[in-house]
C-alpha cells in the first residue's frame, strides 16, 4: 500500500486547479441597480476549443464576455484565467491580461478616421514595443490571415459590413491572442458573409491554437464552430454540452429557443394588444 502523500500548503496565489479550463466562472452574480443579469453562473471554457453562449436578446452574453477582461466586475464569485484569479485586479495587472485576449466587440468599433491600416496597428502601438517596421510585418499577416490582404489604405467607410469585421478580428489577431472573444460576429451580415466569419473562427482555433468563446443568436453559426454550446437563461448556465446533446436536451425552453419558437405565453401577449 501508498503511504499517504504529504501536501504542501498552496501559497495564497497558487493556481486553482481548474481542471483543463482556460477561463473559469464561480458563482458569478451580477446586477444592474434593481436588475439582476448574472445570477450564479458557473462555466468552464477549456482550452484550444470553441465555446457557443446562446440565449436570448438582454440576458447577460455580453455582460459575461466583459467580466473576461474586467471591463466588468462581478458582485460576488470568482473568475479564473490560467487557474488565476482575476476578478479583484487592478487595471495594471488587468493590462496583461487584456494582451493575451482578443475582444471583437458586438458593432465592430472600428476608428472611422483612420486606415485599415492604421486601425490593426493600433493596439501594437499601443500595448507593445515593437518598431513600426515590425508593426508592419504584422499587420500584413494579419490581414492575409483574414483574407483581405491590400486592403491597408482604404477607409472603414470603403468597406462593407463583413469586411469591418474581419478588419476587427485582424486587429484582435496582430496580438497573438490566446483567446479571443466574438460578440455576435455574424449578426447583421447574410449568410454567405456570416459563413466567412464561421471559417474564420475555425481557421483561428486551427492554425493558431486560439480558445474561442462565440456569442451568438445565430443557430446556424453556432452549430458549425462548437465545441461546446452553452446556454445562458434567467442569469444562469441552463445547459452545456455538445450540439448533438442540444438537439436532444428535454427542457423546453431551449428547444423554443434553438428553434425560434416563442411561448405560448408571448403569443398569448401578443393576440391581446
Ligand atoms: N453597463 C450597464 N449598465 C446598466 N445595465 C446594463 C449594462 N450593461 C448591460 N446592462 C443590462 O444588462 C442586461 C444584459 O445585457 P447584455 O449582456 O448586453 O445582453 P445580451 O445577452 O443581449 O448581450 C440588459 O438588460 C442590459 O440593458
Ligand atoms: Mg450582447
Amino acid at each position: 500500500m501508498n503511504a499517504p502523500r504529504t501536501v504542501a500548503p498552496l501559497p495564497a496565489d497558487a493556481p486553482a486547479d481548474c481542471n483543463g479550463a482556460i477561463i473559469r466562472f464561480v458563482d458569478v452574480y451580477k446586477r444592474f441597480g434593481p436588475l439582476p443579469v448574472l445570477q450564479g453562473v458557473n462555466l468552464d471554457i477549456p482550452a484550444d476549443q470553441t465555446t457557443v453562449v446562446i440565449g436570448p436578446s438582454g440576458v447577460g452574453k455580453s455582460v459575461l464576455l466583459k467580466h473576461i477582461v474586467g471591463l466588468l466586475r462581478p458582485d460576488a464569485g470568482e473568475i479564473f484565467f490560467h487557474g488565476r484569479r482575476i476578478d479583484h485586479l487592478g487595471e495594471r495587472a488587468l493590462e496583461a491580461i487584456r494582451k493575451r485576449i482578443g475582444f471583437l466587440f458586438q458593432l465592430g468599433a472600428l476608428f472611422d478616421s483612420m486606415t485599415v491600416f492604421d486601425n490593426v496597428a493600433f493596439p501594437l502601438r499601443e500595448q507593445s514595443d515593437k518598431s513600426e517596421e515590425e508593426i508592419r510585418r504584422v499587420v500584413r499577416e494579419s490581414l492575409a490571415v483574414i483574407g483581405l490582404s491590400g486592403t491597408e489604405l482604404k477607409m472603414p467607410a470603403d468597406l462593407s459590413g463583413g469586411q469591418r469585421k474581419r478588419i476587427a478580428l485582424a486587429r484582435a489577431i496582430a496580438m497573438h491572442p490566446e483567446v479571443v472573444l466574438y460578440d455576435e460576429p455574424t449578426t447583421g451580415l447574410d449568410p454567405i458573409r456570416a459563413d466567412i466569419i464561421n471559417e474564420l473562427i475555425l481557421k483561428l482555433k486551427r492554425d493558431l491554437k486560439v480558445t474561442g468563446i462565440v456569442v451568438t443568436h445565430d443557430m446556424t453559426s453556432a452549430l458549425k464552430v462548437a465545441d461546446q454550446i452553452v446556454m445562458l437563461l434567467d442569469g444562469k448556465i441552463v445547459f452545456r454540452g455538445t450540439a448533438q446533446q442540444l438537439r436532444c436536451c428535454p427542457e423546453e425552453r431551449v428547444q423554443r429557443f434553438i428553434q425560434g419558437r416563442a411561448s405560448p405565453e408571448e403569443l398569448r401577449a401578443l393576440h391581446q394588444n
